[in-house]
């Protein structure tokens, strides 16, 4: 098991595919990309099923979420799929991705065994798409949801960052359109985990402003069933349901008292925690012939050492120096 001295369990595995990404949303990465991981320093597709056997079979993982940057472009991906699938005992799959691509994968995926997706999307407006992700790609996110949907990639969840100023005044359209399309919406507060280490607090959206934008058009209830657990979105029914919308509210509400998450990076490093400022090789070990039963314990011993919360209110919180889209979100 992987258990960390505050007793949490971690029973949710994000392995990141590659660093890379077709878009550049300016809340992640600047216009000219970022210095990307070498060919080299990546874990091969039999490397990560290696590492995802070990955490299934002797480390209790239950879930796997595959993220980048965008997973999309990594060639192996739908192989890696099927070879997790076929594990014992299977664990739940699913992918975070930006949409791009999906109409032509979503099929193949689903038949790997895919269980579901998760879509980025900040706005139904093409215009702003471009001035958020600084690309013109807005039809293939929508072709690519559909793909999802009809795929059985099921529920189709969709994640939305507000940025003030740029796509705030949507939040309440967006909702409206997941409400017809019948995906499950939520709403993310951003977070200080772009490359540009220029997030600023006093200028974002946060989950208070969220929700009091959504109520002047819709009536929320919180959800009743909502033992919130590890999930990090809190739930809404939207006008007494069966509709739903979340909010990620990681700055102002952070769930880390109930994380149930370990990661694992495109080149093989274990993080404990979405702002762990260290973390662990397992690279090294893997590449050095160690046993599985070496590298479980390697596993073991960098989630024993997570640390209460991420801190952002900490006057001494830094930023990892690692931006999400190297950390898979
Ligand atoms: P499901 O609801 O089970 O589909 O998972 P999810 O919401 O974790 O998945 P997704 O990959 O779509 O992540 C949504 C947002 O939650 C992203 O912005 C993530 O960065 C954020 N997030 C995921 N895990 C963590 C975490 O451990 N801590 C914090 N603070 N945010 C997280
Ligand atoms: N803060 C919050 N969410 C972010 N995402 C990317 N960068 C940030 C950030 N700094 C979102 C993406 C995607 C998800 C994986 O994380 O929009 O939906
Ligand atoms: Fe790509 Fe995701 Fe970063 Fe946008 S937030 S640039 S989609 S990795």
């Amino acid at each position: 098991m992987l258990l960390d001295t505050y007793g949490r369990q971690a029973v949710d595995l994000r392995v990141s595919l590659t660093d890379r990404c077709n878009l550049r949303c300016t809340y992640c990465m600047p216009e000219e990309g970022l210095q990307w991981l070498a060919k080299p320093d990546l874990l091969t597709d039999e490397e990560i099923v290696r590492l995802v056997g070990i955490a299934v079979r002797d480390l209790g993982v239950t879930e796997v979420r595959f993220t980048g940057g965008e997973p999309l472009l990594r060639p192996g991906l739908v192989g890696i799929v099927a070879a997790c699938a076929g594990l014992e005992p299977r664990p739940e799959l699913s992918l975070t991705t930006n949409g791009i691509g999906l109409a032509r994968t979503a099929g193949a995926l689903r038949e790997a065994g895919l269980d579901r997706v998760n879509v980025s999307l900040d706005t139904l407006d093409e215009d702003t798409f471009f001035t958020l992700t600084r690309r013109r790609r807005h039809q293939d996110v929508l072709a690519g949801l559909a793909a999802a949907e009809e795929a059985g990639l099921t529920p189709v969840k969709l994640n939305a960052v507000l940025m003030r100023g740029v796509n705030d005044h949507e939040a309440a359209d967006l909702l409206g359109w997941c409400l017809d399309h019948g995906y499950e919406l939520r709403f993310i507060e951003q977070m200080p985990l772009d490359a540009q280490h220029g997030w600023d607090r006093s200028q974002m959206v946060t989950a208070e402003e969220i929700l009091e934008l959504l109520r002047r058009r819709f009536t929320l209830t919180p959800e009743p069933s909502t033992a919130r657990g590890a999930a990090p979105a809190e739930r809404w029914l939207v006008d007494g349901g069966p509709g739903r919308v979340g909010v990620i509210a990681s700055v102002t509400r952070p769930f880390c008292r109930a994380c149930d998450r370990t990661r694992l990076t495109a080149d093989g490093q274990i993080r404990n925690c979405l702002f762990a400022t260290d973390e662990t090789d397992l690279r090294g070990a893997l590449r050095d012939g160690g046993s599985d039963a070496e590298i479980g314990e390697l596993w073991r011993k960098a989630m024993w050492g997570k640390k209460a919360g991420a801190g952002i209110d900490d006057p001494s919180f830094l930023q990892p120096d690692r931006p999400m889209s190297a950390i898979g979100g």
